[in-house]
């Protein structure tokens, strides 16, 4: 039995693919350790999106490889700089046993029992188990499955799809992810019934862009998508409350989605929709294929159908060329939706990207400001959000206790808000109407409203 610590970079679909290696662990007898410097092996599931989670990943490594040891420890790098860097990691971390790309987390376990053997049945203070496996796996996008639950878990993540197809001339996903490949609904459908069995009440259907599910793989039913025919049968599910999904693309989101809002209870009012930039011209070089108009009218025809929902988005600032006139429109594109939250993003040039081939890149110290004052447009709209529920009685689901004050519990609105309040344990689980008293910025304040009624 090996003690495994695992760290996780990046994305809601790294930290559900990590949790699938750990689990594969567990059911092979091993044990998961939140102390790296005690464990005997030590995964690292990585991101490439932007430079510094790779640097952060590289550092983390570094630094765990250069303590002194006792007995031999296997040391891995998962994910997604693992597959577009591959081999290539051996040379830059001289400790490394393992590299295992993105379409080979259901190997993680057997490998690192072999590096684990190996090393066992050497000397091992100079052995280095290379093992690299970064090639496609046809049907990989079924692989990750099983859940690690603790007690009292409410809230799980599903991977419906692998991939992306897109390439945004500014991401490095489709070359670390492969092409979409997406699951069939049953087979998602019983993975969500398993959760609901297990107590789960929230699911969330994870995917590059999920909207486009299963778009290569199976057919339109009476005009309505394979997305939406999935968020039909997983509404179906009994004891599931709740229904979110991450992350869409405005291409493809259509008509019988925004209505789904409108029809399928259980789907609830928030939606992540990535923007990117405000301004034609940036948006036609990042290879967007929609335009500032066509995205604002979107988000019209979502709000026509679903007035209360939350819309929250990513843009990126400083992409090459990118002028204060473009990022102006970015500013007063933000302001006009009025987003309940986003994440801002400075320009990071990735590997084998076309963006990062283009000329005029922006200086640092630009995007450095155009983010910086970015979030002052971005907090200011998230506070009014927040303040417009204050006096309203709104339905929360407890997650369990707030990460602040462990004193409190914490749950999240359907729009995804951080709801704190009094509560009692038993509330763990349940839904709840929950009057909002006041809001800080990104938390509400709120009292149950059970002891009313
Ligand atoms: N469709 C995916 C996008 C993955 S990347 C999803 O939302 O799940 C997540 C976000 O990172 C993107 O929406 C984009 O805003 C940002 N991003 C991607 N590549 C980037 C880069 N090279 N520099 C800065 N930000 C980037
Ligand atoms: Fe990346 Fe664009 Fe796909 S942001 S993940 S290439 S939709």
């Amino acid at each position: 039995m090996a003690k495994v610590y695992i760290k996780t970079y990046g994305c809601q679909m790294n930290e559900r693919d990590s949790e699938q290696v750990a689990q594969m662990l567990i059911a092979r007898g091993h044990a998961i350790t939140a102390n790296a410097e005690d464990a005997d092996v030590v995964l690292l599931n990585t991101c490439s999106v932007r430079d510094l989670a790779e640097q952060k990943a590289l550092g983390k490594i570094g630094m765990l490889g250069s303590l002194s040891r006792q007995r031999p420890v296997v040391y891995g790098l998962l994910g997604c700089m693992a597959q577009s860097r591959g081999s290539s990691l051996l040379k830059d971390v001289p400790h490394l046993d393992l590299v295992v790309g993105t379409q080979k987390f259901h190997r993680v376990a057997e490998y690192v029992e072999q590096a684990l053997d190996r090393k066992a049945s050497q000397r091992w203070d100079d052995v280095r188990f290379s093992i690299v496996d970064v090639e496609e796996e046809a049907g990989s996008q079924s692989t990750i499955r099983e859940h690690l639950l603790r007690p009292k878990t409410v809230s799980a993540f599903v991977s419906i799809m692998q991939g992306c197809n897109m390439h945004c001339s500014f991401c490095i996903v489709p070359f670390t992810r492969g092409e979409e490949r997406s699951r069939p609904i049953n087979e998602i459908v019983a993975e969500v019934e398993q959760l609901a069995a297990r107590d789960v009440k929230e699911v969330t259907l994870l995917g590059q862009i999920v909207n486009l599910y299963g778009r290569h793989e199976f057919p339109k039913m009476d005009g309505k998508s394979p997305f939406v025919q999935l968020l039909e049968a997983v509404q179906e599910v009994p004891g599931i409350e709740r229904i979110r999904f991450t992350s869409p693309h405005p291409i493809g989101f259509r008509q019988d989605l925004i209505e789904a809002f409108g029809r399928l209870p259980k789907l609830v009012e928030h939606i992540h929709l990535p923007v990117q930039s405000g301004s034609d011209r940036i948006l036609r070089a990042m290879r967007r294929t929609y335009n500032r108009d066509k995205y604002l009218d979107l988000v019209g025809r979502i709000r026509a159908t679903s007035p209360d929902i939350a819309i929250t988005t990513d843009i990126i600032v400083g992409f090459p060329g990118e002028t204060e006139d473009d990022y102006r429109e970015t500013c007063e594109l933000v302001e006009r939706v009025g987003f309940d939250n986003a994440f801002v993003f400075k320009y990071s040039p990735r590997r084998d990207t076309v963006a990062a081939e283009l000329d005029m890149q922006v200086a640092e110290t630009i995007k450095e400001d155009r983010n910086h004052a970015l979030l002052e447009v971005v907090n200011s709209w998230a506070k009014r959000r927040g303040e417009a529920l204050v006096g309203r009685q709104v339905e929360i689901l407890c997650e369990g206790p707030s990460k602040t004050n462990p004193e409190r519990l914490m749950g999240r609105t359907r729009g995804n808000k951080i709801v704190v309040f009094e509560g009692s344990p038993r509330h763990v689980g349940q839904l709840l109407p929950v009057r909002i008293l006041r809001s800080t910025g990104y938390t509400l304040y709120g009292d149950p409203a059970i002891h009313s009624n």
